[in-house]
Protein backbone atom coordinates (compact mmCIF):
# COMPACT_ATOMS: atom_id res chain seq x y z
CA UNK A 1 0.00 0.00 0.00
CA UNK A 2 1.24 3.36 -0.54
CA UNK A 3 2.07 6.07 1.83
CA UNK A 4 -0.67 8.48 1.50
CA UNK A 5 -2.56 5.60 3.54
CA UNK A 6 -0.68 6.50 6.37
CA UNK A 7 0.24 5.16 9.69
CA UNK A 8 -0.86 5.69 13.00
CA UNK A 9 -1.12 8.01 15.42
CA UNK A 10 -1.68 10.36 12.17
CA UNK A 11 -3.83 8.54 10.66
CA UNK A 12 -6.48 6.69 12.95
CA UNK A 13 -9.22 4.93 10.85
CA UNK A 14 -12.00 5.51 14.07
CA UNK A 15 -11.76 9.43 13.42
CA UNK A 16 -14.45 8.87 10.62
CA UNK A 17 -16.96 6.43 12.65
CA UNK A 18 -16.96 8.17 15.83
CA UNK A 19 -20.08 9.93 14.75
CA UNK A 20 -23.32 9.15 12.70
CA UNK A 21 -22.93 11.96 10.03
CA UNK A 22 -19.69 11.02 9.45
CA UNK A 23 -20.71 7.30 8.95
CA UNK A 24 -23.12 8.25 6.37
CA UNK A 25 -21.04 10.86 5.00
CA UNK A 26 -18.57 8.00 4.46
CA UNK A 27 -20.34 4.59 3.44
CA UNK A 28 -18.98 3.42 0.13
CA UNK A 29 -22.52 1.04 -0.77
CA UNK A 30 -26.25 2.01 -0.03
CA UNK A 31 -28.99 -0.08 -0.10
CA UNK A 32 -32.38 2.00 -1.68
CA UNK A 33 -35.95 0.60 -2.82
CA UNK A 34 -34.46 0.80 -6.43
CA UNK A 35 -32.44 -2.59 -5.66
CA UNK A 36 -35.34 -4.76 -4.22
CA UNK A 37 -37.33 -7.08 -6.58
CA UNK A 38 -39.64 -9.00 -4.83
CA UNK A 39 -40.61 -12.85 -5.50
CA UNK A 40 -44.67 -14.24 -5.20
CA UNK A 41 -46.07 -17.25 -5.26
CA UNK A 42 -49.42 -17.33 -6.65
CA UNK A 43 -51.57 -20.69 -6.46
CA UNK A 44 -55.22 -21.36 -7.76
CA UNK A 45 -58.44 -20.05 -6.27
CA UNK A 46 -60.37 -17.22 -4.67
CA UNK A 47 -59.07 -15.64 -1.05
CA UNK A 48 -56.50 -17.72 -0.46
CA UNK A 49 -53.62 -17.12 1.42
CA UNK A 50 -51.23 -20.09 2.33
CA UNK A 51 -48.70 -19.76 4.25
CA UNK A 52 -45.93 -21.57 3.06
CA UNK A 53 -44.34 -24.20 6.20
CA UNK A 54 -40.68 -23.66 5.74
CA UNK A 55 -40.61 -20.13 4.85
CA UNK A 56 -42.21 -18.41 7.84
CA UNK A 57 -43.75 -14.77 6.57
CA UNK A 58 -44.04 -16.12 2.98
CA UNK A 59 -47.70 -17.50 1.83
CA UNK A 60 -49.01 -18.10 -2.14
CA UNK A 61 -51.71 -16.29 -3.04
CA UNK A 62 -54.32 -16.71 -4.88
CA UNK A 63 -54.61 -14.10 -7.83
CA UNK A 64 -56.91 -11.68 -5.94
CA UNK A 65 -54.64 -11.76 -3.17
CA UNK A 66 -52.05 -11.75 -5.41
CA UNK A 67 -53.05 -8.38 -6.32
CA UNK A 68 -52.83 -6.95 -2.55
CA UNK A 69 -49.62 -7.90 -2.39
CA UNK A 70 -48.54 -6.29 -6.25
CA UNK A 71 -49.83 -3.30 -4.99
CA UNK A 72 -47.99 -2.89 -1.68
CA UNK A 73 -44.92 -2.96 -3.71
CA UNK A 74 -45.86 -0.60 -6.10
CA UNK A 75 -46.71 1.68 -3.12
CA UNK A 76 -43.36 1.44 -1.72
CA UNK A 77 -42.06 1.48 -4.99
CA UNK A 78 -40.51 -1.62 -5.47
CA UNK A 79 -39.44 -1.55 -9.40
CA UNK A 80 -40.20 -5.61 -9.85
CA UNK A 81 -41.92 -8.93 -8.82
CA UNK A 82 -41.11 -12.03 -9.64
CA UNK A 83 -43.76 -14.43 -10.10
CA UNK A 84 -43.74 -18.21 -8.93
CA UNK A 85 -46.51 -20.56 -9.58
CA UNK A 86 -47.32 -23.90 -7.54
CA UNK A 87 -49.36 -25.90 -10.16
CA UNK A 88 -51.81 -28.23 -9.02
CA UNK A 89 -50.39 -31.91 -8.86
CA UNK A 90 -53.54 -33.06 -11.09
CA UNK A 91 -52.22 -30.93 -14.16
CA UNK A 92 -48.42 -31.34 -13.94
CA UNK A 93 -47.28 -34.00 -16.52
CA UNK A 94 -43.66 -35.47 -18.14
CA UNK A 95 -43.35 -32.93 -20.52
CA UNK A 96 -44.79 -30.10 -18.21
CA UNK A 97 -47.11 -28.83 -21.28
CA UNK A 98 -48.79 -26.22 -19.41
CA UNK A 99 -45.95 -24.52 -19.35
CA UNK A 100 -47.18 -23.05 -22.51
CA UNK A 101 -50.90 -23.10 -22.40
CA UNK A 102 -51.65 -19.33 -22.58
CA UNK A 103 -54.25 -20.28 -20.28
CA UNK A 104 -52.01 -21.23 -17.08
CA UNK A 105 -51.71 -19.53 -14.01
CA UNK A 106 -48.41 -17.31 -14.68
CA UNK A 107 -50.44 -15.79 -18.10
CA UNK A 108 -53.45 -15.32 -16.08
CA UNK A 109 -51.63 -13.75 -13.00
CA UNK A 110 -49.59 -11.18 -15.07
CA UNK A 111 -53.06 -10.33 -16.76
CA UNK A 112 -54.20 -9.39 -13.62
CA UNK A 113 -51.05 -7.70 -12.53
CA UNK A 114 -50.98 -5.45 -15.49
CA UNK A 115 -54.24 -4.65 -15.61
CA UNK A 116 -54.37 -2.96 -12.54
CA UNK A 117 -50.59 -2.15 -11.92
CA UNK A 118 -48.69 -1.45 -15.50
CA UNK A 119 -45.82 0.35 -14.59
CA UNK A 120 -43.83 -2.39 -12.11
CA UNK A 121 -41.62 -4.74 -13.99
CA UNK A 122 -42.79 -8.52 -14.06
CA UNK A 123 -40.33 -11.07 -14.08
CA UNK A 124 -41.35 -14.68 -15.16
CA UNK A 125 -39.16 -17.65 -14.76
CA UNK A 126 -38.59 -19.98 -17.82
CA UNK A 127 -38.07 -23.36 -16.52
CA UNK A 128 -40.21 -26.53 -16.45
CA UNK A 129 -40.19 -27.13 -12.86
CA UNK A 130 -43.39 -26.29 -11.41
CA UNK A 131 -45.42 -27.67 -14.26
CA UNK A 132 -43.32 -31.46 -14.77
CA UNK A 133 -44.62 -34.27 -12.23
CA UNK A 134 -41.01 -35.02 -11.76
CA UNK A 135 -39.77 -31.57 -10.61
CA UNK A 136 -36.88 -30.84 -13.13
CA UNK A 137 -36.43 -28.01 -15.21
CA UNK A 138 -36.46 -30.04 -18.62
CA UNK A 139 -37.84 -33.30 -20.17
CA UNK A 140 -36.29 -36.38 -18.80
CA UNK A 141 -35.69 -38.78 -21.64
CA UNK A 142 -33.76 -42.45 -20.82
CA UNK A 143 -33.18 -41.01 -17.67
CA UNK A 144 -31.57 -37.63 -18.30
CA UNK A 145 -32.21 -34.43 -18.51
CA UNK A 146 -32.56 -33.35 -22.32
CA UNK A 147 -30.90 -30.51 -23.61
CA UNK A 148 -31.99 -29.82 -26.90
CA UNK A 149 -35.71 -31.71 -26.92
CA UNK A 150 -36.02 -28.87 -23.41
CA UNK A 151 -35.38 -25.72 -25.87
CA UNK A 152 -38.02 -26.06 -28.14
CA UNK A 153 -40.66 -26.35 -25.17
CA UNK A 154 -38.46 -23.32 -23.21
CA UNK A 155 -39.28 -21.28 -26.34
CA UNK A 156 -43.00 -22.03 -26.22
CA UNK A 157 -43.58 -21.60 -22.62
CA UNK A 158 -41.29 -18.02 -22.75
CA UNK A 159 -43.57 -16.59 -26.11
CA UNK A 160 -47.19 -17.64 -24.13
CA UNK A 161 -45.80 -15.55 -21.10
CA UNK A 162 -44.38 -12.41 -23.61
CA UNK A 163 -47.80 -12.41 -24.80
CA UNK A 164 -49.40 -12.14 -21.76
CA UNK A 165 -47.44 -9.07 -20.79
CA UNK A 166 -44.04 -10.47 -18.98
CA UNK A 167 -41.87 -7.41 -19.33
CA UNK A 168 -38.80 -9.56 -18.14
CA UNK A 169 -38.10 -13.49 -19.13
CA UNK A 170 -35.81 -14.98 -16.93
CA UNK A 171 -34.49 -18.18 -18.25
CA UNK A 172 -33.71 -20.53 -14.90
CA UNK A 173 -33.40 -24.22 -16.38
CA UNK A 174 -29.79 -23.67 -16.99
CA UNK A 175 -29.91 -25.88 -20.70
CA UNK A 176 -27.33 -24.67 -22.55
CA UNK A 177 -28.16 -22.62 -25.57
CA UNK A 178 -31.42 -21.33 -24.07
CA UNK A 179 -30.97 -17.47 -24.40
CA UNK A 180 -29.91 -17.67 -27.14
CA UNK A 181 -33.09 -19.35 -29.02
CA UNK A 182 -35.33 -17.22 -26.55
CA UNK A 183 -33.79 -14.16 -27.80
CA UNK A 184 -34.28 -15.61 -31.17
CA UNK A 185 -37.69 -16.34 -30.72
CA UNK A 186 -38.61 -13.47 -28.99
CA UNK A 187 -37.15 -10.97 -31.99
CA UNK A 188 -39.35 -12.88 -34.62
CA UNK A 189 -42.50 -12.26 -32.68
CA UNK A 190 -41.63 -8.53 -32.61
CA UNK A 191 -40.90 -8.88 -28.79
CA UNK A 192 -37.22 -7.22 -29.69
CA UNK A 193 -37.39 -4.70 -26.78
CA UNK A 194 -38.38 -7.57 -24.15
CA UNK A 195 -35.50 -8.21 -21.51
CA UNK A 196 -33.84 -11.51 -21.10
CA UNK A 197 -32.72 -11.59 -17.63
CA UNK A 198 -30.53 -15.10 -17.04
CA UNK A 199 -30.28 -17.25 -14.42
CA UNK A 200 -26.64 -17.13 -15.29
CA UNK A 201 -24.77 -18.34 -12.85
CA UNK A 202 -27.30 -20.99 -10.93
CA UNK A 203 -25.93 -23.11 -8.67
CA UNK A 204 -27.21 -26.92 -7.66
CA UNK A 205 -27.81 -25.82 -4.02
CA UNK A 206 -29.59 -27.28 -0.79
CA UNK A 207 -30.75 -23.27 -0.44
CA UNK A 208 -33.58 -23.98 -2.70
CA UNK A 209 -34.95 -26.57 -0.17
CA UNK A 210 -37.91 -24.27 1.13
CA UNK A 211 -38.78 -22.99 -2.74
CA UNK A 212 -39.21 -26.72 -3.61
CA UNK A 213 -42.10 -26.81 -0.84
CA UNK A 214 -43.49 -23.80 -1.88
CA UNK A 215 -44.14 -25.30 -5.20
CA UNK A 216 -43.94 -28.63 -4.12
CA UNK A 217 -41.51 -29.71 -7.11
CA UNK A 218 -39.06 -31.26 -4.69
CA UNK A 219 -40.33 -34.64 -4.11
CA UNK A 220 -39.11 -36.37 -7.17
CA UNK A 221 -35.65 -35.39 -8.09
CA UNK A 222 -34.39 -38.39 -7.56
CA UNK A 223 -30.68 -39.43 -6.00
CA UNK A 224 -29.00 -36.51 -8.72
CA UNK A 225 -31.13 -33.55 -8.21
CA UNK A 226 -30.23 -30.84 -10.37
CA UNK A 227 -26.54 -31.66 -10.57
CA UNK A 228 -26.41 -32.35 -14.58
CA UNK A 229 -27.64 -28.92 -15.15
CA UNK A 230 -26.98 -26.46 -12.26
CA UNK A 231 -23.65 -25.62 -11.50
CA UNK A 232 -21.10 -27.68 -9.05
CA UNK A 233 -20.57 -25.57 -5.74
CA UNK A 234 -17.19 -25.80 -5.77
CA UNK A 235 -17.08 -23.99 -9.56
CA UNK A 236 -16.17 -20.27 -10.04
CA UNK A 237 -14.38 -20.37 -13.60
CA UNK A 238 -17.26 -22.20 -14.70
CA UNK A 239 -19.63 -19.36 -13.84
CA UNK A 240 -17.86 -16.52 -15.51
CA UNK A 241 -17.73 -19.13 -19.19
CA UNK A 242 -21.62 -19.07 -18.50
CA UNK A 243 -22.07 -15.27 -18.28
CA UNK A 244 -19.89 -15.29 -20.76
CA UNK A 245 -21.82 -17.40 -23.32
CA UNK A 246 -25.17 -15.59 -22.35
CA UNK A 247 -24.15 -12.10 -22.43
CA UNK A 248 -23.01 -13.44 -26.35
CA UNK A 249 -26.52 -14.96 -26.80
CA UNK A 250 -28.46 -11.57 -25.66
CA UNK A 251 -28.77 -11.32 -22.49
CA UNK A 252 -29.42 -8.06 -20.62
CA UNK A 253 -28.59 -8.94 -17.15
CA UNK A 254 -27.64 -11.60 -15.21
CA UNK A 255 -28.19 -13.69 -12.39
CA UNK A 256 -26.10 -15.38 -9.38
CA UNK A 257 -28.12 -17.82 -7.04
CA UNK A 258 -28.16 -18.80 -4.66
CA UNK A 259 -26.79 -15.28 -2.90
CA UNK A 260 -24.93 -14.92 -0.12
CA UNK A 261 -22.66 -18.53 -0.31
CA UNK A 262 -21.77 -17.18 -3.91
CA UNK A 263 -20.24 -13.31 -3.25
CA UNK A 264 -16.70 -14.21 -4.45
CA UNK A 265 -19.16 -15.02 -7.37
CA UNK A 266 -21.07 -11.77 -7.89
CA UNK A 267 -17.32 -10.14 -7.82
CA UNK A 268 -15.96 -11.83 -10.36
CA UNK A 269 -18.53 -11.21 -12.50
CA UNK A 270 -18.93 -7.41 -12.12
CA UNK A 271 -14.95 -7.01 -12.62
CA UNK A 272 -15.44 -8.93 -15.27
CA UNK A 273 -17.80 -7.83 -17.72
CA UNK A 274 -19.06 -4.68 -16.02
CA UNK A 275 -23.15 -6.31 -16.70
CA UNK A 276 -26.04 -5.46 -15.01
CA UNK A 277 -25.44 -8.50 -12.30
CA UNK A 278 -28.40 -10.00 -9.91
CA UNK A 279 -28.16 -11.63 -7.10
CA UNK A 280 -31.07 -13.95 -5.48
CA UNK A 281 -31.08 -14.49 -1.48
CA UNK A 282 -33.17 -17.65 -2.11
CA UNK A 283 -36.00 -19.57 0.03
CA UNK A 284 -33.07 -21.48 2.31
CA UNK A 285 -31.44 -17.69 3.07
CA UNK A 286 -34.29 -16.10 3.60
CA UNK A 287 -35.86 -19.04 5.84
CA UNK A 288 -32.55 -19.28 7.96
CA UNK A 289 -32.12 -15.73 8.99
CA UNK A 290 -36.02 -15.08 9.50
CA UNK A 291 -36.31 -18.03 11.97
CA UNK A 292 -33.41 -17.28 13.76
CA UNK A 293 -35.13 -13.81 14.29
CA UNK A 294 -37.99 -14.96 15.23
CA UNK A 295 -36.59 -17.03 17.89
CA UNK A 296 -34.66 -14.22 19.08
CA UNK A 297 -31.00 -15.75 17.96
CA UNK A 298 -30.24 -12.77 15.64
CA UNK A 299 -31.22 -9.54 15.66
CA UNK A 300 -33.77 -8.23 12.69
CA UNK A 301 -30.52 -5.86 11.73
CA UNK A 302 -28.71 -9.24 9.97
CA UNK A 303 -31.30 -8.91 7.31
CA UNK A 304 -29.90 -5.27 6.13
CA UNK A 305 -26.36 -6.64 7.06
CA UNK A 306 -27.07 -9.19 4.52
CA UNK A 307 -28.59 -7.18 1.84
CA UNK A 308 -25.48 -4.53 2.31
CA UNK A 309 -23.25 -7.55 1.15
CA UNK A 310 -24.61 -8.04 -2.12
CA UNK A 311 -24.39 -4.30 -2.50
CA UNK A 312 -20.73 -4.50 -1.77
CA UNK A 313 -20.20 -7.48 -3.69
CA UNK A 314 -21.07 -5.39 -6.68
CA UNK A 315 -24.98 -6.58 -7.50
CA UNK A 316 -27.58 -4.10 -9.45
CA UNK A 317 -30.37 -5.68 -7.03
CA UNK A 318 -31.31 -8.01 -5.23
CA UNK A 319 -34.13 -10.84 -5.27
CA UNK A 320 -35.58 -11.32 -1.94
CA UNK A 321 -38.20 -11.97 -0.09
CA UNK A 322 -37.47 -9.65 2.66
CA UNK A 323 -37.97 -7.04 -0.30
CA UNK A 324 -41.53 -5.47 1.11
CA UNK A 325 -40.26 -5.56 4.72
CA UNK A 326 -36.83 -3.70 3.81
CA UNK A 327 -38.87 -1.14 1.48
CA UNK A 328 -41.24 -0.27 3.97
CA UNK A 329 -38.30 0.06 6.46
CA UNK A 330 -36.21 2.39 4.25
CA UNK A 331 -39.53 4.28 3.39
CA UNK A 332 -39.44 4.67 7.56
CA UNK A 333 -36.12 6.33 7.81
C1 LIG B 1 -36.73 -23.08 -10.75
C2 LIG B 1 -36.28 -22.16 -9.68
C3 LIG B 1 -35.77 -22.50 -8.41
C4 LIG B 1 -35.63 -21.31 -7.72
C5 LIG B 1 -36.00 -20.27 -8.57
N1 LIG B 1 -36.38 -20.82 -9.80
C6 LIG B 1 -35.52 -23.81 -7.76
C7 LIG B 1 -34.84 -24.89 -8.43
O1 LIG B 1 -34.05 -24.69 -9.37
O2 LIG B 1 -35.08 -26.02 -8.01
C8 LIG B 1 -35.18 -21.19 -6.28
C9 LIG B 1 -35.52 -19.95 -5.57
C10 LIG B 1 -35.43 -20.01 -4.09
O3 LIG B 1 -34.96 -21.01 -3.50
O4 LIG B 1 -35.85 -19.03 -3.47
N2 LIG B 1 -35.90 -23.39 -11.76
Amino acid sequence: MSNIQGKFPNTRLRRNRMKEFSRRLVAENNLSTDDLILPLFVCEGNNVEDPIKSMPGVSRYSIDKLLNKVEEAVRFSIPAIAIFPQIEPSLKNAEGSLAYDEKNLVCRSIKNIKKEFSGIGIICDVALDPFTDHGHDGLVINDIIDNDKTLDILEKQALVQVHAGCDVIAPSDMMDGRVGRIRKVLDSNSFQDTLILSYAAKYASAFYGPFRDAIGSGAKLGKDGKLTYQMDPSNSDEALREVALDINEGADMVMVKPGMPYLDIISKIKSEFKVPTFAYQVSGEYSMIKESINKGWLSEKVIMESLLSFKRAGANGILTYFALEIAKKLKDE
